[in-house]
């Protein structure tokens, strides 16, 4: 078979395998996922990693500007900052989604509860393991987030930083799936076998670091891809998880960037272009490691 053909027959096929056709559909700023436990998540968030000088104004203009989702964590310091948010807003509280985490060596149950007073909110809508501990799976903690759940602390719970292995494990362990996955993911490092494992198991991917921390926003293929639809490289990012079906979670102090960010659904990329956008994988991560590869 001539080069061309067999190249572009990979291409099909591994577009084919994907989400991507499915969600196709148009896309807007109040879209939502539908989790395993049937509760409805926007297919956008906040993340507000290293936001803590300034964190209520930061959350209270992006709930303003539109964003509905908001990731924190204990180990962020931005709970306080983003209980304030809520408070100050115009935006009812059962229209903003939360996600929060706990350690590999909380009490889960605790440690929700913690987040909570933190927060000043009677529930969040999901909580993560933030990453899996040393040894086992995280079945003691997926008890007490179940326990946090029963309780109606929180409408979800889920893990981050899982390998598909140890989400097999834990749902050997637990009889339970995770309804998210939290991992970094870009076109630079990701894993078309977790997109297709999750997707198989009806389980959502958060992707982090959609941005790569702004590392690799000058990369000379992402660029001139993203000046041919008249769009930045750093909203190019974010379609291209939004088109794979992965909830992408850029964080942005500055105003200018949370409205770029969530300015992205007014374009389709083409079904080639995501193709490309995949071929840019190196597994690269913007901490060294993908550990769930
Ligand atoms: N589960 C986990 O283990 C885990 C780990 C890490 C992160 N997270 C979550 O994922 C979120 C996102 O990841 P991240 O914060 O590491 O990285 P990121 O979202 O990939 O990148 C954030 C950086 O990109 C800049 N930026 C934002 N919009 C931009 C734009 N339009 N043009 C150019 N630069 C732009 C931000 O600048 P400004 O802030 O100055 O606007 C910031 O420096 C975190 O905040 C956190 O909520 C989860």
């Amino acid at each position: 078979m001539q080069r061309a053909q067999r190249r572009a027959r990979l291409l099909y096929a591994m577009a084919a395998t994907t989400q991507a056709l499915l969600f196709a559909t148009k896309l807007a700023p109040s879209s939502t996922v539908r989790l395993l436990s049937g509760n409805r998540m926007p297919i956008i968030g906040l993340g507000t990693s290293e936001l803590r000088h300034h964190t209520a104004e930061s959350v209270a203009q992006a709930l303003a500007a539109g964003y509905l989702m908001i990731d924190t964590s204990a180990n962020y310091h931005t709970q306080r900052g983003i209980g304030d948010a809520i408070r100050q807003c115009k935006v009812a509280r059962n229209s903003i989604y939360i996600v929060t985490k706990i350690e590999e060596t909380d009490d889960a149950y605790d440690a929700t509860r913690l987040n909570l007073a933190e927060l000043r909110l009677d529930h969040a809508d999901l909580v993560l393991i933030h990453n899996p501990p040393e040894r086992g799976v995280g079945e003691v903690l997926w008890q007490g987030l179940r326990r946090a759940k029963r309780e109606r602390m929180t409408r979800d719970i889920g893990v981050s930083n899982y390998s598909i292995e140890q989400i097999e494990e834990l749902v050997y362990r637990t009889g339970e799936l995770p309804a998210v996955n939290q991992i970094e993911w870009s076109p630079f490092g990701h894993s078309p076998r977790m997109l297709d494992f999750c997707f198989d198991n009806h389980i959502v991917i958060q992707g982090w670091a959609p941005l790569t921390r702004g590392l690799r926003l000058n990369d000379d293929k992402l660029t001139s891809m993203a000046a041919r639809y008249g769009k930045t490289p750093a909203q190019l990012l974010i379609r291209w998880s939004l088109q794979l079906g992965v909830v992408p979670l850029p964080k942005a102090n500055h105003a200018q960037h949370q409205q770029e960010n969530l300015d992205v659904f007014d374009f389709e990329i083409r079904q080639m272009d995501m193709v490309k956008l995949r071929t840019l994988n190196e597994h690269y991560s913007s901490t060294g490691v993908l550990p769930y590869v």
